[in-house]
C-alpha cells in the first residue's frame, strides 16, 4: 500500500504531535471500560475549549441559533422578542430563507460581513472597516492557513519565513510545517512577562536573512500562551519595524475579549496602525484575526472565525477570497459570529441576561487566574509569570536533574515526561512547552483556567499532590 510519506515527502519533516492526548484518550477508554485508577476521570486543560471544561454558553447565542434550525421557534412565545426578531433577520439573509443552503457567497455572507466591519468600526473608535475587506472562514486556523498557504514559496535560501514568538499557540508550529513556511522564532521576555523585545526582533530577522526569506510576522496578542497584553507603544514600534523590513503583519486578535490585568487595555494593532498616519495607514499590510473560540463565547465546536486584510495587493486580497471557492463557510457559524459581533445592545430584551452571562465568565476568568498564580508560584519548583488576558497560565518548572535525564534516557523532552506522568497518576492534561516551540532548556507547562471554580480547584489539588510526590521522588 502507497504511505502518506510516498505521496508527500514534506510529511514526513512535520512536527509530530506529543503524544499527550491520545494519551489521555486511552486513560479515559481505560476508565470506561472500568478499570482502576486513582481518579474518575480524566481532566483536560491543555487547550483553550471552554465548554469542554464546563463552561456555559451564551444564551442569546444558542437561542438565536436554536430559532434558525427550527424556525417553528419563531412563534415560541417563551423566547423573547428580540431573539426571535433577531433569528428572522437572519433567516432572511440566509438563501431559501435556511440555514441548510449554501453560503450565498465562499467568502461569508454580506450581512454578516458588514455586522463585522460594524463591529470593528465601534471598536477602533470609527477606523473605517470594508465588507470586501473581510474574509469568513471555519475559525482563525483555518484563515491564516489559508493566507500560509498563499504566502508559502521557495524552498532552503527562498523559502518564506514568518517571525514567530517563542512561545507561540501551540497549534502554530504545525500549521507553519503543513503550510510550507519556515518558522523564524523570536523570544519573548519572560522575566518582562513575556514581553516582545525590539532587539529581539532584529536579530531574528537578522539571523533569518540567508536561510530562507522572512516575508512576515506572526504576533499573538493578547498572548497565547503568555497572556500577556502589548501596550500602544509596543505595538508602534512592532509596526515600525514591519514597515522598515517590508514584513506582512499577521495579528492574532482572538483573545481580544479577555483582557483582565489591572490598568491592561485590548487595542488592536489596525486602531494603531491607522494612528500612526498615512505613511503607514495606506502602506503596511495587516492581516487581523479573529475567532468564534474567544473566551467569553467559546464556541470552539461552531468553527466559526475572519480575517480583515489592509492594504494589500487586489490580486492577492482576490486570491484569499477564492481560495475557499469550492468550499464555503457553513452557515450556522456565520451566524454565530454575526451575534457575536452584534450582541444585544441596552434597552433590548436580552441585554441584561447577555450581560450578566459575559460578565460571569469575565469574573470567573480572572479569579481563576489570579488563584492559579498564586497557587503555582506557591509550589516548589515553579514560577509563573502573571497573565493579563487570554485562557492560559504558562509556568516554569524547574525540575529535578534526574528526570530530566530520565527523560533523555526515554527520548522524550523533560516537559512531557512531566505531563505524561502527571496525566497517568493524577488524570489531569496539562499542554506541554516544547508544543508552543520551546526548546529543551526550557520547561513549561500549559494550563487552561477558564473553567468552573471547582473543576480548576480539582485540577489545582491533583497537580499539587503530584508535584509533591514528584520532588519527593527525586529530592
Ligand atoms: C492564538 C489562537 N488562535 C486561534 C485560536 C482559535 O482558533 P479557531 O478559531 O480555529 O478555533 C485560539 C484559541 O484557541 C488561539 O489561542
Amino acid at each position: 500500500m502507497t504511505s502518506v510519506q510516498q505521496v508527500n515527502p514534506r510529511v514526513r519533516e512535520i512536527r509530530a504531535p506529543t503524544s499527550l492526548q491520545s494519551q489521555a484518550a486511552r486513560i479515559t477508554q481505560q476508565i470506561t471500560q472500568g478499570a482502576k485508577k486513582p481518579f474518575k476521570k480524566v481532566i483536560n486543560v491543555s487547550s483553550g475549549d471552554p465548554h469542554r471544561a464546563g463552561m456555559a454558553p451564551i444564551s442569546f447565542v444558542r437561542q438565536v441559533l436554536a430559532v434558525c434550525l427550527y424556525p417553528e421557534l419563531l412563534k415560541e412565545k417563551s423566547l423573547p422578542l428580540d431573539v426571535r426578531k433577531r433569528a428572522q433577520r437572519l433567516l432572511e439573509a440566509c438563501a431559501g430563507g435556511s440555514v441548510g443552503s449554501y453560503s450565498i457567497t465562499s467568502r461569508g455572507a454580506p450581512h454578516v460581513q458588514k455586522s463585522v466591519t460594524e463591529f470593528i468600526m465601534r471598536r477602533d473608535d470609527g477606523v473605517s472597516s470594508h465588507p470586501e475587506d473581510i474574509i469568513i472562514s471555519t475559525g482563525s486556523q483555518k484563515t491564516l492557513s489559508l493566507v500560509l498557504h498563499l504566502m508559502a514559496n521557495g524552498a532552503g535560501k527562498t523559502q518564506t519565513g514568518v517571525l514567530t514568538p517563542v512561545p507561540c499557540p501551540h497549534t502554530l508550529p504545525s500549521l507553519m510545517d503543513m503550510t510550507g513556511v519556515k518558522l523564524v522564532p523570536y523570544q519573548l521576555i519572560e522575566e518582562g512577562g513575556w514581553a516582545v523585545d525590539l532587539e529581539e526582533l532584529h536579530r531574528a530577522l537578522k539571523t533569518a536573512r540567508g536561510h530562507c526569506e522572512p516575508r512576515a510576522i506572526y504576533i499573538s496578542n493578547p498572548g497565547n500562551p503568555t497572556g500577556h497584553v502589548q501596550d500602544r507603544r509596543t505595538i508602534e514600534k512592532v509596526i515600525h519595524f514591519a514597515a522598515t523590513e517590508g514584513l506582512v503583519l499577521l495579528a492574532e486578535e482572538v483573545y481580544q475579549d479577555s483582557v483582565f490585568g489591572q490598568d491592561k487595555e485590548f487595542i488592536s494593532y489596525k486602531q494603531v496602525l491607522f494612528d500612526m498616519g498615512k505613511k503607514y495607514a495606506e502602506k503596511v499590510e495587516l492581516i487581523s484575526f479573529h475567532s468564534l473560540s474567544t473566551a467569553c463565547m467559546g464556541e470552539c465546536g461552531l468553527r466559526g472565525g475572519y480575517m480583515e486584510v489592509i492594504n494589500m495587493d487586489p490580486a492577492v486580497n482576490n486570491h484569499l477570497r477564492n481560495m475557499q471557492a469550492t468550499s464555503s463557510p457553513p452557515v450556522l457559524s456565520q451566524l454565530a459570529l454575526e451575534v457575536m459581533v452584534n450582541p444585544p445592545r441596552p434597552g433590548e430584551l436580552s441585554y441584561k441576561k447577555y450581560a450578566q452571562e459575559i460578565l460571569h465568565t469575565q469574573t470567573t476568568l480572572a479569579q481563576n487566574a489570579q488563584r492559579a498564580y498564586e497557587f503555582l508560584n506557591g509550589l516548589p519548583g515553579i514560577n509563573c509569570q502573571p497573565a493579563m488576558a487570554g485562557v492560559f497560565l504558562y509556568p516554569r518548572l524547574h525540575l529535578p536533574l534526574q528526570m530530566i535525564e530520565e527523560a533523555k534516557m526515554l527520548g522524550v523532552k523533560a516537559d512531557v515526561l512531566y505531563c505524561q506522568k502527571l496525566l497517568e497518576e493524577e488524570g489531569v492534561c496539562l499542554g506541554a512547552g516544547c508544543e508552543n516551540g520551546q526548546d529543551d532548556q526550557n520547561c513549561h507547562v500549559r494550563i487552561c483556567v477558564l473553567a468552573p471554580p471547582a473543576a480548576l480547584d480539582e485540577v489545582l489539588a491533583r497537580f499539587h499532590l503530584f508535584h509533591l510526590r514528584l520532588l519527593h521522588r527525586f529530592p
